[in-house]
């Protein structure tokens, strides 16, 4: 449990990330990346530079616009690296077929992007950045390895979870309860990681 509670901005209006963030993290008291507010860049190659840029951006809007004092402002990079696609769509996940709307249609188009007998390891990665209001970020990461279903299987998690099998299972993270997923996936693993983090600069 952190002491005292946190009250930290969570700069992202992914429905998905959100939902799982109270979830994993529930001892944070968190408030949501205003309808007023831009959309955040995330312009760089790698999950950390996203998460950072993101997390610079999200501190000085809401040093200018913020309606209330906060500790701090919390990101979330992620996606889906696919062996076969040389590690894609990677930090491209959120813009991979932008012409299509739900992930039903975008997991079928990425699944008919490998040809028969391709390598289906595929990993969930996680990257996280705490930036407080005053003083350095905390960055962390996590992620789980796994294998692609041949088809979308199950309507449970958000994104490409009915397609992402989990090492050690035969169900898709859209097959499986959420509180299993929270025991092994990318996220749940860097959010272990930042509570380390955060009680560590508690002291
Ligand atoms: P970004 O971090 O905003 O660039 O977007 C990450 C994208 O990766 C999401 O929009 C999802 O498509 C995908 N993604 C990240 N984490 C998960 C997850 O836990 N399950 C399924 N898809 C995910």
């Amino acid at each position: 449990m952190l002491s005292p509670m946190l009250k930290v901005l969570l700069a992202s209006r992914n429905a998905g990330k959100l939902r799982e963030f109270a979830e994993l993290l529930p001892d944070i008291q968190f408030l949501l990346w205003p309808a007023n507010a831009p959309e955040l860049p995330e312009t760089g190659a790698f999950f950390l530079d996203n998460a950072l840029q993101k997390a610079e951006g999200a501190r000085l809007w809401w040093r200018q616009h913020g309606t209330e004092p906060v500790d701090g402002v919390l990101t979330d990079d992620s996606g889906l690296c696919v062996e076969a696609l040389w590690g894609g769509p990677g930090v491209l996940s959120a813009r991979f077929a932008p012409e299509l709307v739900s992930y039903r249609d975008k997991n079928r188009r990425l699944l008919g992007l490998l040809p028969e007998g391709a390598d289906r390891r595929a990993r969930f990665v996680c990257v996280l950045a705490y930036l407080p209001m005053e003083g350095p970020a905390i960055t962390v990461s996590g992620a789980v390895e796994g294998s692609l279903a041949f088809e979308h299987r199950g309507e449970g998690g958000f994104g490409y979870d009915p397609i992402f099998i989990p090492e050690g299972h035969d169900r898709t993270f859209g097959e499986l309860p959420a509180d299993l997923k929270h025991t092994l996936s990318h996220r749940s693993r860097a959010c272990a990681a930042l509570r380390r983090g955060l009680a560590a600069h508690q002291g």
